[in-house]
This record gives structure tokens, C-alpha cells and sequence, in this order.
């Protein structure tokens, strides 16, 4: 993984997008909303993005909003496949054996929440293979990895979804919002809304003096 730093900088404090990918997919679903608001060059709304969650990222700094801007609208990402598709549903039958089934039509096609096609690998424990009431004395070798794998169970990897290989995914709308034009904050100003009367200005700047 190499630390918390990324290699290829574009900003001084950048996160490795690897430590971000980590803990985002272990920690949410396909469609959820990640918020950072400590945003920088945006690698946690980049990462989101890519992985189907939506995403609010905040900064005090117009420098870390404009890398950040820049590097979602440059982004180039690959294209997974939708469990909520058809072509998802197709694929998901061939993996898992099970009949196709036909869309209810009830969720929009292509429901994100619905999360991607993901490879599987078998998990076969100790305890799977004890407890197996396929295995008998006399058994081949085959037939003891068959017997295995027919009540193994499965574990997705959900770092690995299926691909569109040609495909590409680009960043989906979003939109910057800043406080424009940049304003300094009277003293006098209690609301915080940016107006302060011309009394209490003078009177703010006469017990300054
Ligand atoms: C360590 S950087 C984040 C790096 C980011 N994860 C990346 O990969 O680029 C912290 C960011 O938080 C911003 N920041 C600091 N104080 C803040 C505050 N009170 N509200 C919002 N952003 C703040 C800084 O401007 C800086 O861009």
C-alpha cells in the first residue's frame, strides 16, 4: 500500500486513493452518500465516484475546490457491470446456476443500489469439509474436490466487479458552490449572513480603536 500519501501528486497533502478505495468499500454500498469535508484534491469524492456512491466534498480552500473540480471532470473510470441491468441479471445467473429471473419492474433499470456483478471465489473451511455429507470412505480425489466445491461456500470479492471492457465510465454531473464574491466577515456581524448595519460597523470599528 505504501503509507497514507499519494505517489503522483497534485496536491501537497494528497491521500493515497488506495487507503480511500479501502475504507470506502468496506465501509458503504453502491448508491450510499460519502461526505468529506476536508475535500483537498478531491480523492474521496474521486473514489466515490468510480464506485457508484454519491458524494458532498467541502474545503476552505478555492485552490483544493478548483484541483478537485479538475480532476473528477478529467476522470476516466471503468465501466462495472450493473447487477440491476439485464446484461447484470444474465450474468449473475450463469455465475450463481440459478433461472433467470425477469425484472419487476418496479426499480428503474440499472439501479445502481442494486450494486455490480462481483467475482466470487469458493470458501472452503475445515468445517465445510468435515461436516461434508458427500465425503466417503473410498472416494477419488476428484470426487472429494467435487463433493468440496458442491458445498463450498461462496465469498464475493467486492473489490472485483465485472467489467465493460469497452466501456468507459466519465464523472456524472455535479455542481460547485462557493460563497461568491469571497467576503470577509465583520466583526459586528453576530447572524453570520454578511450584513451589518452602519451603526453597529461604526460602533464595532470605534471599540476596536
Ligand atoms: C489533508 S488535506 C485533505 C487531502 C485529501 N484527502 C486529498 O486526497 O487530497 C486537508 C484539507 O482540509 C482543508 N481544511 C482544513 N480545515 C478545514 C475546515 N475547517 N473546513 C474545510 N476544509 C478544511 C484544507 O484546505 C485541506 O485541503
Amino acid at each position: 500500500m505504501g503509507g497514507f500519501a499519494a505517489k503522483d501528486k497534485v496536491y501537497v497533502v494528497q491521500t493515497n486513493r488506495i487507503v480511500i478505495e479501502r475504507c470506502l468499500l468496506m465501509t458503504t454500498d453502491p448508491g450510499d452518500l460519502v461526505l468529506d469535508p476536508t475535500c483537498g484534491s478531491g480523492t474521496t469524492a474521486y473514489v466515490a465516484e468510480q464506485w457508484g456512491r454519491r458524494w458532498i466534498t467541502i474545503d476552505t480552500s478555492r485552490v483544493a475546490l478548483a484541483l478537485a473540480r479538475t480532476r473528477l471532470m478529467a476522470a476516466k473510470y471503468p465501466y462495472y457491470l450493473l447487477a440491476g441491468s439485464a446484461e447484470g441479471r444474465k450474468k449473475e445467473a450463469a455465475l450463481s446456476g440459478a433461472k433467470l429471473e425477469a425484472s419487476s419492474g418496479k426499480q428503474p433499470e440499472g439501479d445502481i443500489r442494486k450494486g455490480f456483478v462481483y467475482k466470487r471465489v469458493p470458501h472452503i473451511t475445515l468445517k465445510s469439509i468435515a461436516n461434508n455429507p458427500d465425503i466417503r470412505e473410498g472416494m477419488t480425489r476428484e470426487e472429494i474436490d467435487e463433493a468440496i466445491a458442491r458445498h463450498a461456500n461462496t465469498e464475493y470479492l467486492y473489490d472485483q466487479p465485472y467489467q465493460l471492457s469497452k466501456t468507459v465510465r466519465v464523472c456524472g454531473p455535479f455542481t460547485v458552490e462557493s460563497l461568491s464574491p469571497h467576503r470577509v466577515l465583520a466583526p459586528a456581524d453576530e447572524n453570520m449572513d454578511g450584513y451589518v448595519s452602519q451603526r453597529r460597523r461604526r460602533r464595532a470599528r470605534i471599540s476596536r480603536i
